[in-house]
């Protein structure tokens, strides 16, 4: 069938698409043709999303995984592409934040932010490339932050963004030659559900910090995950770092 979307036939997996930017990436990659599986622990609103996107006529799959698990990030890769036959895009959403001063995170806090952001990237990532290799082609997309290249008051939490970007770059030069691309997003602040996982003296310093600035939305940063997967194969776009406007 002949289509003039930009993705048809592409498939993309989505670690950490239950809500904020995860949900809206895989909306706008499904808008542009693509096949997507979607993944994270909260089954209930997996399944609503997939209902949302199979509404719009979209394929999908939802998976339940923890990335931070390594039999379940492995098992998860190997379903997406058991189920659609092939994998172009992994896109490593899944992050939690305590974003405080190191003084004020506890190492419990730290050991779930280590996991989750830093090798709940590294297992998928390992899981998925040597399907990408086999096909010589493939995208991972990492979703980092600006407090990945910037310094702000989250001690812990950019520590371990500042690694995600590190090893996006790395890895950028390592796969380049195999036809396989990285792009490291790097949002400011964006309006989603991510404070409000954080404890509640955390959650209240961060609004305070943010104050009545217009944030940026989740589909910001789906446009931008958007703009970069659909670029010629030659084209990889490293880095895109967005800030709301009126964010220092
Ligand atoms: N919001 C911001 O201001 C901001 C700024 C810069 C960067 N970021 C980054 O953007 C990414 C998405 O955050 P968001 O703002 O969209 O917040 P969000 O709505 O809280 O989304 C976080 C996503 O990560 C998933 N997740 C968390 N732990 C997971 C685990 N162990 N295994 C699998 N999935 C897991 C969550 O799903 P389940 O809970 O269902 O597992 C959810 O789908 C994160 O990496 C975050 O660090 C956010």
């Amino acid at each position: 069938m002949q289509t003039d979307k930009k993705l048809s036939g592409r498939v993309a997996l989505i670690a950490g698409a239950s809500s904020g930017i995860g949900a809206a990436t895989a909306l706008a990659l499904v808008e542009e043709g693509a096949s997507v599986a979607i993944a994270a622990r909260r089954m209930p609103r997996l399944e609503a999303l997939a209902e949302r996107i199979r509404e719009r006529g979209g394929e999908v799959l939802a998976i339940e995984a923890d990335v931070s698990d390594e039999a379940q990030a492995a098992a998860m890769v190997e379903r997406a592409i058991g189920d659609f036959g092939r994998l172009d895009m992994l896109l490593c959403v899944a992050g939690v934040g305590v974003a405080a001063p190191f003084r004020n995170t506890t190492t419990a806090e730290y050991q779930e932010m280590v996991e989750v952001n830093f090798l709940g990237l590294l297992y998928p990532i390992h899981a998925a490339l040597p399907a990408m290799q086999r096909q010589g082609a493939g995208h991972i997309v990492i979703v980092s932050s600006g407090t990945g290249r910037y310094i702000h008051p989250s001690t812990v939490y950019s520590g371990t963004k500042h690694a995600a970007s590190a090893m996006a770059e790395s890895l950028r030069r390592e796969i380049g030659r195999d036809g396989i691309r990285v792009t490291c997003i790097e949002p400011g602040a964006v309006r989603t559900e991510f404070t409000s996982h954080m404890r509640a003296s955390v959650r209240e310093a961060v609004e305070q910090r943010l104050g009545d600035m217009e944030q940026l939305e989740a589909a910001d940063i789906a446009a931008a995950i958007l703009y970069a997967v659909t670029q010629p194969r030659r084209v990889n776009v490293n880095i895109l770092t967005l800030y709301p406007t009126e964010q220092a």
